[in-house]
């Protein structure tokens, strides 16, 4: 008999022992990706993730004879968006065409509804396999000529579930070691800000005085970012939301390395990169936001600043061997520096929705 089980861990003082059977599940589909390179995850990490002031988490695993067989997640963001849920999950392949995924569906979009949020956003994972350009056994993507196959699992499941693609995002990845392309990149590219600008360069939580900048490039970012057909609300950073965040980050094993370029006449923030580190995977590292404000852009400053988080994982983190990255596949600007810096396309993760 299969058992579904619902946790919300923020009610709980530890991350309870069917935790762990998620986490596995959690790792082999990510292996399934990312082979060696894999972003792995633990019972404690899954728990400390889920105690952000951003998100109410909750968790529906399906246990079959003491073991997790699939698992739902599903986050109500709490300071913006309001009316949306995101769902991520997935069943283990043996356990496949059973109904345990329709199952786990069916009960978060009832406890969606209990919450009175209206729409749901799911994200899921594709080999690059599922992409193709033939009309034929496939769906459009929003802003993009490419189309997904109907036959890849997550599609044909979500598509018989009602919900439409929102946004196509590439995963690419980049190895630091005998990339002539990545040298080539650090070597011509400027390693200082032009004339009128500052950058600074650190590891772990923002410093105070950066504190103001970064909250105001995190706010402009949240209005800019290419969202597709998905709706996503500009959200509101705070100094105070900036260090939960930095805190959360914490909690959850990872560093992040930022660099930021301040306009020198305002002290205001002009561009900012995150890269991040678990400590499970320290040869893996991951691209986050990287931003230029609309008013300084053109000046290079997006290179710099993602230069300047090179230079310091290849100096301070000698073991990082790639790096991974996703942008929307209509973001041109950002895909050009990152095919300078030699990022190659990896994988695909797609944004769907479904409202109620
Ligand atoms: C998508 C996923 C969760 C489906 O789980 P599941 O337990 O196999 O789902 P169900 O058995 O309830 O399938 C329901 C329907 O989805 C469709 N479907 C699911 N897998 C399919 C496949 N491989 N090929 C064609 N249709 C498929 C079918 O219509 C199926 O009904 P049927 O078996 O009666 O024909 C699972 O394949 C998975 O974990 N994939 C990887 C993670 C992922 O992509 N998650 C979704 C995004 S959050």
């Amino acid at each position: 008999m299969i058992d579904l089980r619902w946790f919300e861990p923020a009610a709980l003082d530890a991350a309870p022992p069917e935790f762990e059977g998620m986490a596995e599940l959690r790792n082999a589909h990510s292996r399934l990706f990312d082979g060696d390179f894999a972003s792995l995850t633990t019972a404690r990490k899954i728990f400390a993730g889920a105690q952000s002031p951003e998100f109410r988490s909750f968790f529906c695993l399906a246990v079959e004879g003491g073991s997790v067989i699939g698992w739902a997640g599903l986050d109500f963001p709490l300071r913006e968006n309001l009316s949306l849920a995101i769902s991520f999950g997935s069943v283990a392949p043996e356990h496949r065409r059973r109904g345990v995924g329709t199952a786990l569906l069916d009960a978060s979009l009832d406890r969606v509804r209990a919450e009175g949020r209206t729409e749901v956003q799911f994200w899921g994972r594709l080999p690059l396999e599922a992409l193709t350009i033939s009309p034929e056994g496939s769906l459009p993507l929003p802003e993009t000529s490419l189309r997904v196959r109907l036959d890849d699992p997550s599609v044909s499941f979500l598509t018989r579930h009602g919900a439409t693609p929102g946004i196509c995002e590439r995963e690419s990845a980049v190895d630091l070691q005998g990339n002539p392309t990545l040298d080539q990149f650090m070597t011509t590219t400027p390693a200082a800000a032009p004339e009128g600008y500052t950058l600074t360069t650190f590891a772990g939580p923002v410093p105070k005085g950066l504190l103001g900048p970064v909250a105001d490039l995190l706010s402009s970012f949240s209005a800019d970012l290419p969202s597709g057909e998905l709706e996503w609300e500009e959200e509101v950073w705070t100094p105070e939301r900036v260090q939960e965040m930095d805190a959360q980050t914490t909690a959850r094993g990872i560093t992040p390395v930022t660099s930021v370029v301040l306009e020198a006449s305002t002290g205001r923030g002009a561009a900012y990169s995150r890269v991040t580190r678990q400590e499970q995977t320290p040869h893996r590292a991951d691209q986050g936001i990287t931003m230029v404000l609309k008013e300084h852009r053109g000046h290079g400053l997006g290179a710099l600043v993602k230069r300047a988080n090179t230079e310091f994982i290849l100096r301070e983190w000698p073991e990082v061997r790639r790096i991974y990255t996703d942008n929307a596949d209509q973001n041109t600007h950002m895909l050009r520096i990152n095919e300078a810096m030699g990022f190659r396309r990896s994988g695909v993760a797609l944004g769907w929705k479904l409202p109620l």
